[in-house]
C-alpha cells in the first residue's frame, strides 16, 4: 500500500536516492533539506505528484515546526506514515582542538534536530497506533575513531536514543529501526574534508594527522560504493513485516563491527592510531 514518508537530507546522497526510490515505487515522499533547488531538481526526476520538497533546517526548531505544519496541512492533519531521519554531517578535528561551538553544532544537527523532528511527527503516528521511524546512523556509531570523535559520538548517541525509542514506542505500534551505512559515495566525504581544511587555519598539534586523514578519506572515497545497499536497507526497514532493530549496509561492514567488538581495545587503538599516523605525529612533536 502506498505510504507517506518524510525523508530528511533528501537534497543529496542517501536521502536523495531513497526519496527517488520510494517515489518511483508509488509512495508519496516529503523530501526535506535546506537546499530547495536541489530538492526541486530531484522532484523533477520522480513521477509527477510523488515528491513534495520541504525546506527544513534541523538546527532551527522554528524551521522544524514549520515543515511539520506544512506536512499536516498537505495531509489534512493525517501526518506521515513513516519518518526517515537521514540528514547529517561529520565534523573533523581532534577533540582537544574542537571548540564547544563545533561540538554543539555536530550534535545540533545529528542528534537534537533528529529528536525535535521525531517528537514533532510522533503525535500523528501515536494517534494512528502505527508507523515507522528509521534513523540513519553509521558504522561510526559502533566503532571508535580519532579525529572524527565528534561525529562518532553523535552517531553513538543516535544508536542509544534509537534503542530507547524502540522499546518506548513499540507498545504504541511504532517501530524504530537503525540503518548503519558503511563508506558510501555521496557529498559527505567532500563536505567533511572541506570543513576540516577550513578548521586548519588555527595552530594545531595534529597537522600531519589531518593530512593523513585527508589522504585516507580521499582513498576511502575512491573505494566507496554506491547508495544502493543503503537505500534497499531503508526500504526493508520501512516495509518488512518484522524489521530487525538495525541493519548494516553494505553488509560487509558488519564484519568490521564484529571485529571491533571481539578484539582487545588496545589492538583496536593501535590499528586506528597507525591508520591516522598518530604514533609518528607524536614522536615527531617530541623531537
Ligand atoms: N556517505 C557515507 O559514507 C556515510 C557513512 C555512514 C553514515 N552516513 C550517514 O548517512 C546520512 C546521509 O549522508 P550522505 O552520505 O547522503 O551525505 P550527503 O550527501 O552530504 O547528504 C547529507 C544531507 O543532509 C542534509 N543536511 C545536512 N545538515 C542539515 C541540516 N542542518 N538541516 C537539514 N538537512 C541537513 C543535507 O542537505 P542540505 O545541505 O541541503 O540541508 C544533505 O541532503 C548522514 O546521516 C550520514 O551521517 C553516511
Amino acid at each position: 500500500m502506498a505510504q507517506t514518508v518524510l525523508v530528511t537530507g533528501a537534497s543529496s546522497g542517501i536521502g536523495r536516492d531513497t526519496a527517488l526510490a520510494l517515489a518511483r515505487a508509488g509512495h508519496h515522499v516529503f523530501a526535506a533539506a535546506r537546499r530547495l533547488p536541489a530538492l526541486e531538481a530531484m522532484r523533477d526526476l520522480a513521477p509527477p505528484g510523488t515528491v513534495t520538497p520541504l525546506v527544513l533546517d534541523l538546527d532551527d526548531p522554528a524551521s522544524i515546526a514549520a515543515a511539520v505544519a506544512e506536512v499536516d496541512r498537505m495531509t489534512a492533519g493525517r501526518g506521515v506514515d513513516a519518518l526517515v531521519n537521514n540528514a547529517g554531517f561529520a565534523t573533523a578535528g581532534a577533540l582537544s582542538e574542537l571548540g564547544d561551538r563545533e561540538l554543539r553544532a555536530q550534535f545540533e544537527t545529528n542528534v537534537f534536530g533528529l529528536m525535535t523532528l521525531t517528537r514533532a511527527v510522533l503525535p500523528a503516528l501515536l494517534a494512528r497506533g502505527a508507523g515507522r521511524i528509521i534513523n540513519v546512523s553509521s558504522v561510526s556509531g559502533r566503532i571508535p575513531s580519532p579525529i572524527l570523535g565528534a561525529y562518532h559520538a553523535s552517531k553513538y548517541a543516535v544508536e542509544a536514543l534509537s534503542d530507547a525509542l524502540r522499546m518506548e514506542l513499540a507498545p504504541f505500534g511504532i517501530q524504530v529501526v537503525v540503518v548503519e551505512p558503511g563508506t558510501i559515495r555521496t557529498e559527505f566525504a567532500g563536505r567533511t574534508l572541506a570543513e576540516a581544511a577550513a578548521a586548519r587555519t588555527t595552530a594545531t598539534r595534529y597537522g600531519a594527522v589531518y593530512d593523513r586523514a585527508a589522504q585516507m578519506e580521499a582513498r576511502f572515497a575512491g573505494l566507496a560504493g554506491g547508495t544502493g545497499p543503503v537505500v534497499r536497507a531503508i526500504e526493508h526497514a520501512l516495509f518488512a513485516r518484522r524489521p530487525r532493530a538495525r541493519y548494516v549496509a553494505p553488509r560487509e561492514f558488519a564484519l568490521v563491527i564484529a571485529l571491533v567488538r571481539v578484539l582487545p581495545t588496545c589492538w583496536v587503538d593501535a590499528a586506528m592510531k597507525r591508520a591516522f599516523g598518530l604514533r609518528s605525529a607524536v614522536s615527531r612533536a617530541a623531537e
